[in-house]
C-alpha cells in the first residue's frame, strides 16, 4: 500500500457503554501500530463516551444531517458530532441506503455539510449482486462516485488536505461472510481511482480507497496487500478487540 493504511470499525446498531472496553482495548493496541490510522464508529449515544475512553484512534459518526440544526426530530447534525468530538463521519453507507431511502445527492449534501463542519467523510459506495449479476458493477459504482461525493472549492481543499476517503463495500459482501474476489476488488478500486481524479485533478490521488464487507482476520491480509486499497471499513469483526485488532496488525505488517 503506497497510503497509510486506514482501518475503520463501523458498529452500526451495536453497542453498549459496556462494550467501551473493546475500544479501550483496541486503543491500548493501536500504539504498537504507529503505522496505522485506526477508527471506530459507534451508535450516537456512545460517540462522547468512546471519545472520553480513548486517545490514540479516531472516532466518527455513521451519519449526519445536512442542516447544522433545526426542527429534524431524531436527525444528528456535523456540527454535534464535531463538537462532541467526532473526527470523521461515514456517510451513504449501504444500509442507509436501503433502510432511509438515500439518494447519491444527498449523500453528497451530507459530505458538504460535513466537511463545512471540519470532519473527515468516508463516503460508502458499492454495487448490488443483481447488478454485478448483469455486469453493471462498474457503472454503477462510478456513478455513485460522480454523483455522491463532495464538489467545489471546499471540497478540492479537504480531499487535498486527506480529509476524504471512499469505502467500496459491494453490498452482497457486507455482513454475509461473503468477500468480492481481490481481482474483482482491484479492477474496482482502479475504476474508484479515475472517478476521483476525474472529479479532483491531481488531489484525486489523495482520497484513500477503503475495501468493506466481511473482512476479518483471514481474508485482511489479501486484500490490504492489493493495489489501491488503502485500508478497510469493518462490521461485525470491529465489534470486539480480539476480531478487529488482527485486521489493524495485518495492515501495520503491510508497511513493514
Ligand atoms: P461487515 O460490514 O464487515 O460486517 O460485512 C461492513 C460494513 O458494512 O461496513
Amino acid at each position: 500500500m503506497a497510503q497509510r493504511p486506514y482501518i475503520v470499525g463501523n458498529w452500526k446498531m451495536n453497542g453498549s457503554r459496556a462494550m467501551l472496553a473493546e475500544a479501550r482495548a483496541i486503543d491500548r493496541a493501536a500504539a504498537r501500530h504507529p503505522q496505522v490510522d485506526i477508527a471506530l464508529a459507534p451508535p450516537f449515544p456512545l460517540i462522547g463516551l468512546l471519545r472520553e475512553a480513548v486517545t490514540g484512534i479516531g472516532v466518527g459518526g455513521q451519519d449526519c444531517h445536512t442542516e447544522a440544526k433545526g426542527a429534524h426530530t431524531g436527525d444528528v447534525s456535523a456540527a454535534m458530532l464535531a463538537d462532541i468530538g467526532a473526527d470523521f463521519v461515514i456517510l451513504g453507507h449501504s444500509e442507509r441506503r436501503r433502510d432511509h431511502g438515500e439518494s447519491n445527492a444527498l449523500v453528497r449534501a451530507k459530505a458538504d455539510a460535513a466537511l463545512a463542519a471540519g470532519l473527515g467523510v468516508i463516503i460508502c459506495v458499492g454495487e448490488t449482486l443483481e447488478e454485478r449479476d448483469a455486469g453493471r458493477a462498474e457503472d454503477v459504482v462510478a456513478s455513485q462516485v460522480d454523483h455522491s461525493l463532495p464538489q467545489g472549492e471546499v471540497a478540492l481543499e479537504a480531499v487535498a488536505g486527506g480529509k476524504l476517503a471512499v469505502a467500496y463495500e459491494p453490498v452482497w459482501a457486507i455482513g454475509t461472510g461473503r468477500v468480492a474476489d481481490v481481482e474483482d476488488v482491484i479492477a474496482m478500486h482502479a475504476a474508484v481511482r479515475a472517478r476521483l481524479h476525474a472529479a479532483y485533478d491531481e488531489a484525486g490521488a489523495r482520497p484513500r480507497i477503503l475495501y468493506g464487507g466481511s473482512v476479518n482476520a483471514g481474508n485482511a491480509a489479501a486484500l490490504l496487500a492489493a493495489p489501491e486499497v488503502g485500508g478497510a471499513l469493518v462490521g461485525g469483526a470491529s465489534l470486539t478487540a480480539d476480531a478487529f485488532l488482527p485486521i489493524v496488525a495485518a495492515a501495520g505488517a503491510g508497511e513493514g
